[in-house]
């Protein structure tokens, strides 16, 4: 297809699978494992256990939820599973990368040619237009300059905004702020992305329709995406929900 950034393969780990290093998992081998993964934090002198035992696999093209009550761990396990943090315990595997024995260095690598991140608040850069700030993302992931437009164009018409390309921001609703954030992440073509609460400021039509744009880009550019939310309403379209509880995920809907 010509899209891809011709990044070197440098990853010399074996796979639990025991398929070749950073090889593109297959329909039904997992995008990512995890196993026994405990993470806590020392504050004011006192530690809180925050993740007590978390078993999870994501499979490639699907569309996974992570809920529960704010303070329950999501956002713990969300920084994890994008290799920004390290478990204290337990193992995450990425596409045959050990994430819980790997450098910052290595992580950082796979991270940003892998995997794209979705918050709350968009994080769109303001004085650039839709288009750029799309651009700006293939930019940073080393993608030829003559591959750009085609692309950018692409994203913003899978997220329906082919016609609002060179508004900014500030001229956009939340839910196009949002929009464009997902067309901005997914850019790169990156096999997991990850949303933390994406349409938690978003009213409920909004967020609906993050939803449905998120339903196709699972079909459309074969992506798995694993968001956290506390919103009932929004699980219907999930393939799988992982509760969250005491540290630990609850049965399983
Ligand atoms: N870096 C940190 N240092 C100390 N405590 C933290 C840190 N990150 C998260 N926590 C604590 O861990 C708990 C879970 O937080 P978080 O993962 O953000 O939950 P959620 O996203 O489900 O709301 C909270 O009590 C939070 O204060
Ligand atoms: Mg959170």
């Amino acid at each position: 297809m010509g899209i891809w950034p011709s990044f070197p393969k440098k990853t010399p780990a074996a796979r639990a699978d025991g398929a070749a290093p950073g090889a593109e998992p297959s329909e039904t081998e997992p995008l990512l494992t995890v196993s026994g993964v405990e993470r806590g934090f020392q504050t004011a002198g006192r530690r809180i256990q925050v993740l007590k035992g978390i078993d999870m696999t994501l499979h490639p093209n699907s569309l996974v939820m992570l809920r529960g009550r704010s303070g329950s761990g999501k956002t713990t396990l969300l920084n994890l599973i994008g290799g920004l943090d390290q478990p204290d315990r337990g193992t995450i595997w990425f596409k045959g990368h050990p994430f819980h024995e790997w450098t910052d260095e290595q992580r950082t690598e796979i991270r940003r040619r892998e995997i794209g991140f979705i918050f709350q608040s968009y994080a769109l850069l303001p004085l650039l237009s839709a288009y750029e700030n799309v651009e700006l993302s293939l930019r940073m992931a080393g993608v030829p300059r003559n591959q750009w437009k085609e692309r950018v164009r692409h994203c913003l018409s899978l997220v329906g905004l082919s016609g609002r390309m060179h508004h900014r921001p500030f001229e956009l609703s939340g839910g196009e702020q949002q929009r464009v954030a997902i067309a901005k992440a997914i850019a790169h073509r990156p096999s997991l992305l990850l949303a933390d609460e994406p349409t938690a400021e978003l009213d409920s039509q909004m967020g609906a329709q993050v939803m449905g744009v998120f339903r196709d880009i699972v079909r459309e550019e074969r992506v798995t995406i694993c968001m956290t939310t506390h919103d009932p309403t929004i699980m219907e379209v999930a393939d799988h929900v992982y509760e969250m509880a005491d540290g630990r995920f609850q049965g399983i809907a």
